[in-house]
């Protein structure tokens, strides 16, 4: 990640770090909490936890007032990996094996609902008038993430989704949950309507720059780098604007050189090198990222509801270390 913003919110990382830690305390069965820690602890870059205490902060509140929230919401991230890696058949993330791998399927499936269960236990320690609500805007969300998550497998079986599916798609499966993370931040630090409204939407612009992006480093990063499988979404069959941007602009005979890479088997360093060349040619990796920096640039002015101050400026700073993330 951009140095300069890993510096800058060292202080929050460490904060909801620790508060993660604190709801892992259980040992037995092993095979149940094991698995717990291990994809809790260490790697992830924790951007929805430090987005929820930074905007908290920004419309006025306190760290204590949304630290129990904002591990919940990780809680529910990683509970969503867990799920995701058995779902795409990956074997790395964040630069380890996936818990289906390290143990197996059915340890992992157990692993990521207790983890949604500690979300849960996490959440209801929020000391706040506005807990009722917040519970509303947490279940909703999660739904909305396993609607997206249902919508994406299902496009795997089409070859005629629309680039209007697709944003319907990762709206829900990624953007909710940074949506989440921006509204829980500014309703319990007792922001005004119109900061949480704002906050929402900061939060589904930004994250739905957040999912084109791994859409494109899917191919484009360095696999020690990023810590997942790149050339999955090939291998899956996914529907990412990549395929189908390339799908509406390219030629017939550009359109089947790309299909014959999506396959059963990975794809080498060499194949995904010439995909590479191919949407570049077609245009297609350009228009992906101009997609990200319009979204990007658009959360950018949800962020005028807020006042001038060190968080607000933060998360401007955010946006920008986002539009060249490698990881
Ligand atoms: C990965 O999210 C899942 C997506 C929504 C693309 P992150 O890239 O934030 O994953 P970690 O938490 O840093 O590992
Ligand atoms: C993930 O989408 C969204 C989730 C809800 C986990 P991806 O399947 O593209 O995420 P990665 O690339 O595995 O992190
Ligand atoms: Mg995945
Ligand atoms: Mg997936
Ligand atoms: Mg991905």
């Amino acid at each position: 990640m951009h140095s300069e913003f890993f510096k800058q919110t060292q202080r929050y990382r460490e904060g909801v770090a620790e508060r993660i830690l604190s709801f892992l305390s259980a040992e037995h069965p092993a095979s149940l909490y094991e698995p717990m820690r291990y994809a809790l602890q260490d790697g992830g870059k924790l951007l929805r936890p430090i987005l929820a205490q930074v905007v908290c902060e920004a419309v006025g509140g306190d760290q204590e007032d949304v630290l129990n929230a904002a591990a919940a919401i990780e809680f529910v991230h990683v509970f969503s990996l867990v799920h995701d890696d058995i779902m795409d058949e990956d074997d790395m993330r964040r630069g380890r094996a996936t818990v289906h791998k390290k143990w197996n399927g059915n340890a992992a499936i157990l692993c990521g609902d207790a983890i949604l269960i500690k979300a849960y236990e996490a959440l209801g320690r929020t000391n706040s008038p506005h807990l009722f609500r917040a519970l509303a805007a947490f279940n909703r969300g999660i739904l909305d993430v396993c609607e997206g998550q249902a919508l994406d497998m299902e496009f795997e079986d089409r070859d005629d989704v629309s680039l209007d599916e697709y944003f319907h798609m990762i709206d829900r499966k990624t953007a909710r949950l940074f949506s989440l993370a921006c509204e829980m931040g500014a309703l319990l630090g007792n922001g005004s309507e119109e900061q949480i409204q704002a906050m929402r939407s900061f939060g589904m612009k930004l994250g739905r720059a957040f999912q084109i992006q791994d859409d494109l480093l899917d191919l484009l990063a360095d696999q020690a780098t990023l810590g997942k499988d790149v050339g999955s979404d090939m291998h899956g069959d996914k529907k990412t604007f990549l395929m189908i941007y390339t799908r509406e602009n390219a030629s017939a005979e550009q359109f089947s050189a790309l299909l014959s890479s999506v396959r059963k088997e990975r794809l080498s360093g060499a194949e995904i090198q010439n995909v590479i060349s191919l949407l570049q040619e077609i245009g297609t990796i350009h228009a992906a990222q101009q997609q990200v920096s319009d979204a990007l640039n658009d959360a950018g002015k949800s962020l005028r509801v807020l006042p001038e101050s060190e968080p607000q400026k933060l998360l401007s700073n955010l946006l920008d270390m986002l539009e060249h993330r490698t990881y």
